[in-house]
């Protein structure tokens, strides 16, 4: 299967990808995660992503479109689930493209739907692993003791553009920039909509019964 979770910033993309790939063995390939970790390398592409990611903006479609085509590439697997990819509609016309060049398509879009104002809950009290990357929130999702990543022991910390002012930003920047991807795939493709302000069990269970239908069908 290949798959594309949409959503705001702090729809509980990365929480839901985690689970999709451990039920259906996929690789999550996200755009975020990838260009931190570039951030972290001090690459060229992480040096040039910092300015747009430290502010709230989007880095350049020619950037993104070549470092997520070279992340599809490595992959083993003929399925994925893409996390934080397309972000413009520019980005998903770039994407259909590449795959056509290989005869292959997205086979399902789960666009991730969440009020503003829980967004903003949710992002200023994530805390994630530097180490292995889960993801806890210091009321929803609480380790087991206070501060430390329940599978390894790190001390959790904050994304930098996890501050309010930020995540305003990085709402603004979704409004006019990646709701339009999803209206896009309603013309071009399989999209589900999926209420995201619920339990997180919740939330994958409605996930998986959709997988499991496309599964099936
Ligand atoms: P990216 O890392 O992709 O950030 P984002 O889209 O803003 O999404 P987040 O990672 O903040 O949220 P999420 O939806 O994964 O939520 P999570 O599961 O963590 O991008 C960062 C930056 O990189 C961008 O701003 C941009 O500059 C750049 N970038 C990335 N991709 C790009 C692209 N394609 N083009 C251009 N630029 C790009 O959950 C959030 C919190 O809520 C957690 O604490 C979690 O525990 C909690 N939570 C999750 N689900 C629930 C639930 N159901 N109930 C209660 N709490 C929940």
């Amino acid at each position: 299967m290949r798959l594309i979770l949409l959503g705001a910033p702090g729809a509980g993309k990365g929480t839901q990808c985690k689970r999709i790939t451990a039920e259906y063995h996929l690789p999550h390939l996200s755009s975020g995660d990838i260009l931190r970790q570039e951030r972290e390398q001090k690459s060229e592409l992480g040096r040039k992503a910092q300015e747009y990611m430290d502010s709230g903006a989007l880095v350049p479609d020619e950037l993104i479109v070549e470092m997520m085509a070279g992340a599809i590439e490595k992959t083993t697997q003929e399925g994925f689930v893409l996390d934080g990819f397309p972000r413009t509609v520019n980005q998903s016309e770039e994407l259909d493209k590449y795959l056509k060049s290989s005869n292959k398509g997205i086979d399902v879009v789960i666009n991730l739907v969440i009020d503003d104002q829980v967004v903003l809950q949710r992002i200023t009290g994530r805390r994630s692993c530097p180490m292995c990357g889960a993801v806890y929130h210091i009321e929803n999702l609480k380790p087991k003791v206070d501060g430390i990543c329940d599978n390894d022991g790190a001390k959790l910390v904050q994304r930098p553009d996890d501050t309010e002012e930020v995540v305003m930003n990085r709402l603004k920047t979704y409004h006019e920039q990646t709701e339009p991807v999803a209206e896009y795939y309603r013309q071009h493709g399989n999209i589900c909509d999926i209420r995201a302000d619920m339990d997180v069990d919740q939330v994958t269970d409605l996930i998986f019964g959709k997988l499991d239908a496309f599964q099936k069908a």
